[in-house]
This record gives C-alpha cells, sequence and structure tokens, in this order.
C-alpha cells in the first residue's frame, strides 16, 4: 500500500467567509479530505491573525465560524483533523528552532512583508516579519507533503522548502520538502473591472463579497447592485461579458450552455442584465443551498465544534511532539530537568 501524503492548510481568522472562500479554499479542502489518498490537517491560524488583527473579540467571534465553515463544507473527519494553531503551541518552539536557520534577508524580501509595510506603515510588528517562519513551522511540524495555497502564499512555501533543506543538511535528513499544490482559484468580486482589465478578488477588506451565511435573498440583492459592463447603459445596448463581473462569476457556478447564453445574449442585447444576474444568483444559492443547511444546523450544536477541536489538538500535538524531540535533539537542545 502506498503511503498516505498529509495535506496541511491554515486559514487566519480575520472575517466572515465568502464564496471566493469557499469555491478556493473550503470546498477545496473538504473535496480532499475525502480523498483516500491524503491526510488532511486544517486548522485555524490565530497566532497569524494576531499579526493584523488587535480585536480580541473579533478573533473569538470568528474562530468557531470558521471550524463551521469547515464542518459545513463536509471536510471528512474520519482521517482528516481540524485545529486551532494556539491549541498546539509546539508550533511557537518549532518556530523559534527555525528562525535560527531563517536568514533576515530572506523575510525582508518576501513581497507579503513588503505589501503589509506599504499598506500599514502604522503597524509593523516582528509578528508580520516573522509570519513565514511560523508558518513553515506549522507546515513542518506535521511534515506535511502537500500544502494547497493561493499564488501569494507560493512565497512563504518556498521559505518553508528552503528551511526544509537546510535543516536536512545541517542536521541530517528528516524533513520532507513539501510541494505546493496547483493554485487555488481567486474568484473575482462584485467590483467593476480595473485599469488592468481584470476584477479585484473577492476580498474580506474590499466590500465586494457574497458571504457564506448571507441568505438567497441577501445575495440577490448584493447581485442586483452589482457593476456590470459600464458601456451597456439601456437594455438595448449591447454589452461585453468580458468587462462584467457578473460573467466572470458565471464561469465558477454556471453550466456551458448558460455560459453561453450570457455571452451571447450580453453580446446581441437579446438578455438584459437582470436575467443574466438573476441566473448567477440562482445558481450560488443552489451550490451553497447545502452548505447553509447544514451550517445552520451545525451552529446550534457548540459541543460539535469542541469535540471536533479537541480531537483534533490531541492528533497533532502527536505529530508536533515528535518533531519537536527529533529536531531538539539534533540540534542539541536536550531536556535537561525532565
Ligand atoms: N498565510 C496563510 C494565508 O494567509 C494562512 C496560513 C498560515 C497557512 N499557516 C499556514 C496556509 C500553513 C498554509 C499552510 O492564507
Amino acid at each position: 500500500m502506498t503511503q498516505m501524503k498529509t495535506v496541511l492548510s491554515g486559514i487566519r481568522a480575520t472575517g466572515t467567509s465568502h464564496l471566493g472562500n469557499y469555491i478556493g479554499a473550503i470546498a477545496r479542502f473538504a473535496r480532499m479530505s475525502q480523498d483516500p489518498r491524503y491526510r488532511c490537517l486544517f486548522f485555524v491560524a490565530d497566532f497569524h491573525t494576531l499579526t493584523t488583527l488587535k480585536e480580541a473579540e473579533q478573533i473569538k467571534k470568528h474562530l468557531p465560524n470558521m471550524v463551521l465553515d469547515y464542518l459545513a463544507a463536509g471536510v471528512d473527519l474520519s482521517h482528516s483533523a481540524i485545529y486551532v494553531q494556539s491549541d498546539v503551541p509546539q508550533v511557537t518552539e518549532l518556530a523559534w528552532l527555525l528562525s535560527c536557520l531563517t536568514p533576515v534577508t530572506h523575510l525582508e524580501g518576501l513581497p507579503t512583508y513588503k505589501d503589509k509595510r506599504e499598506k500599514h506603515p502604522e503597524d509593523i510588528n516582528a509578528g508580520l516579519f516573522n509570519y513565514p517562519v511560523l508558518m513553515a513551522a506549522d507546515i513542518l511540524g506535521p511534515r506535511a507533503d502537500l500544502v494547497p495555497v493561493g499564488s501569494d502564499q507560493k512565497p512563504h512555501i518556498e521559505l518553508t522548502q528552503s528551511l526544509a533543506r537546510r535543516f536536512n543538511n545541517l542536521y541530517g535528513h528528516y524533513f520532507p520538502v513539501p510541494g505546493v499544490l496547483p493554485d487555488m482559484v481567486l474568484v473575482p468580486g462584485l467590483s467593476p473591472m480595473d485599469e488592468r482589465g481584470g476584477f479585484a478578488k473577492m476580498g474580506k477588506s474590499d466590500g465586494n463579497t457574497i458571504n457564506l451565511g448571507d441568505t438567497p435573498e441577501q445575495t440577490w440583492d448584493k447581485i442586483r447592485v452589482a457593476p456590470t459592463d459600464p458601456q451597456r447603459v439601456h437594455r438595448t445596448d449591447p454589452g461585453n461579458p468580458d468587462h462584467c463581473c457578473i460573467f466572470a462569476l458565471h464561469q465558477y457556478v454556471s453550466t456551458p450552455e448558460q455560459l453561453a447564453w450570457s455571452r451571447e445574449g450580453c453580446m446581441s442585447a437579446g438578455i438584459g442584465c437582470m436575467d443574466c444576474k438573476r441566473v448567477l444568483a440562482d445558481n450560488i444559492n443552489h451550490m451553497l443551498a447545502e452548505f447553509r443547511e447544514r451550517r445552520m444546523q451545525l451552529a446550534q450544536k457548540p459541543d460539535v465544534i469542541r469535540d471536533v477541536l479537541v480531537e483534533g489538538k490531541r492528533q497533532a500535538e502527536v505529530l508536533f511532539n515528535e518533531t519537536i524531540e527529533h529536531v531538539r535533539e539534533r540540534m542539541g537542545i536536550r531536556r535537561w530537568g525532565s
């Protein structure tokens, strides 16, 4: 029998999950957890959340919601686990050990760090700088083989890979060098086309989201007022579907026939934007119906979240402890008093 691969990914508890998170990450994680080739470890990266979010109540509120999202999406726990990063504080011990192998210049050069520095000059904390080292500890602690992430996170995985190699070279082979799984899709948000002819991704901070917790009516209300091709002023004007976020979103939820209907109808002014939006809203609501139903039921059973996280912590701890014992011993950090 070939060995199961360990797949690992984390999501920060920064806000309410939306359709982009669902298609790009959560639903994909659920599918992978149902694949017998993989043992999946999914966690809420609450320590990472602290680098940008200072409102304690927000973190406490978002965290259980993220766990519900994983569960409602159908993450199969028969050979996978969900845990909270801070429930396994060994990760910070490993992060320290790894930080001593990390060149400062590598961290300084990371685009995510440079980006945050520019966008939030008022809060350039050391956590932000060390963020990728903690992420490497998240990944190397359970000796993950595969990490599904978006393209923005690739430089972090590259740092993880180089730390795994450096450790293996200096102290003898121990860590598998983790691979990145093909990009997570970045779903466009309900926004006008930008200067570069693209669409901003659906993002928590951009006010362009369809939230997983929205009702079908709220979903329709957001889509109803969303911008379309600005050239299509009147119902009788032909439009360009490639300039419209509604058409862009259709690609993720609609059939090839509906896509052709939308494209042709828009270009010939055979259909109105409202017709096109109605089909989009119906398809999104249809796709999320089961998820929303399950999420509502789970939300009434807080014990479920606790039980899942207790078991997740237990499993993650076994993996982390084994790694830490090895790494400490090889680096010369023995346990002296115990
Ligand atoms: N940095 C990731 C993000 O913002 C979240 C994350 C933290 C993560 N630790 C991880 C993802 C380990 C994959 C593996 O999306």
